[in-house]
């Protein structure tokens, strides 16, 4: 009798645990919302703030689904808080879009050991243990560095020395690391590509400010490679106020990431030479992908969205109207 109610505890205890979170997830949905937790790095550009629309209306309105969402403010600390509450919390799934790739070993294997799934969104993550997380969702970042820098090597052919101003974004972040590692790997090859680095941080309130004080010191600029569009914005300012020219048949030739409405409509009015775009509309994805976990189907490691680039021939108004952001 006293061996019969031992075993019958030990099933309770087991049937607790499973019920609390499981490798497959199934038996957690039963009854319940899917409760998701979703670190988010801030809102310091355009596209950001289109990413947090489509993970968030793919979310809410759903009721299988709740999702709740911290913003880090670009801070990797507010990250590792949130990702700490979520886990206090018991959600069934994390999401993080980090905001570096360094530092998040030990986080990541509390969560491991947590027992609860990630996956890695926008960004990537740089840990030794790739079992910590599901699958990474995002951009192929050096292969948009590349299409950047094809198209420009096509542009100065036979020209002597192309002046490049390097704009830079958060550095440590994946979009900064290989959109930078894809130029300086052509600027190795071309031999006539100078290139110089402002640090911009991803907002155009900061390359407004760092655009400013260097052209204070020098006007000698053949081409903007800026790796966001916010910041493209803030270097436009510095440069309307300094009297440069850039654009079609202007002094400066401006290649920018992320390909936003505003920054297609420069494209088309002749501002901007090359938009590359960076895709943030992958909520349906990443549910997609949440939903095959769910059902104990084997998903892929990396999945990298469609992307393509953009100069003014490209463009017309009903297109660019269409975007959603
Ligand atoms: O990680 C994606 C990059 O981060 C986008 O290019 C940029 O606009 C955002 O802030």
């Amino acid at each position: 009798m006293r061996r019969s109610f031992s075993i019958l505890l030990c099933f309770a205890i087991l049937i607790s645990f499973a019920g609390c979170r499981g490798g497959n997830v199934t038996e957690s949905s039963a009854g319940r919302a899917f409760v998701i937790g979703f670190s988010q790095v801030g809102a310091e550009s355009d596209w950001r703030i289109a990413n947090t629309k489509s993970m968030t209306e793919t979310f809410q309105g759903d009721p299988e689904y709740e999702f709740r969402m911290e913003n880090a403010r670009q801070q990797q600390e507010n990250q590792f808080a949130a990702v700490r509450r979520f886990i206090l919390e018991g959600v069934d799934l994390i999401v993080i879009a980090p905001t570096v790739e360094d530092g998040w070993q030990t986080v990541l294997t509390e969560v491991h050991d947590a027992g609860i799934p990630v996956i890695i969104t926008d960004r990537s993550v740089s840990v030794w243990d790739n079992n910590l997380y599901l699958t990474n969702v995002g951009s192929n970042f050096y292969g948009q560095g590349k299409k950047a820098v094809d198209w420009l090597s096509e542009e100065t052919r036979g020209e002597s020395n192309v002046n490049i101003l390097h704009l830079q974004g958060t550095i440590g972040a994946t979009a900064q690391i290989q959109r930078t590692q894809a130029l300086e790997d052509a600027a190795a090859n071309q031999g006539n590509w100078i290139t110089n680095k402002l640090y911009g941080d991803f907002t155009e309130a900061k390359a407004y400010e760092v655009m400013t004080d260097y052209l204070a010191t020098t006007h000698d600029i053949d081409v903007l490679y800026s790796e966001n569009d916010n910041m493209t914005f803030g270097a436009m300012r510095a440069f309307d106020e300094a009297g440069i020219t850039y654009g079609e048949g202007g002094q400066v030739k401006i290649i920018t990431f992320d390909a936003t409405k505003e920054a297609l409509q420069y494209c088309m009015d002749g501002k901007i030479d090359l938009c590359v775009e960076c895709n943030p509309l992958f909520g349906p994805m990443v549910k997609e992908l949440i939903e095959k976990y769910r059902k104990g189907e084997d998903i892929p490691k990396q999945v990298y969205v469609e992307e393509k680039v953009f100069t003014s021939k490209d463009l017309d108004q009903a297109f660019i109207d269409s975007r959603e952001y």
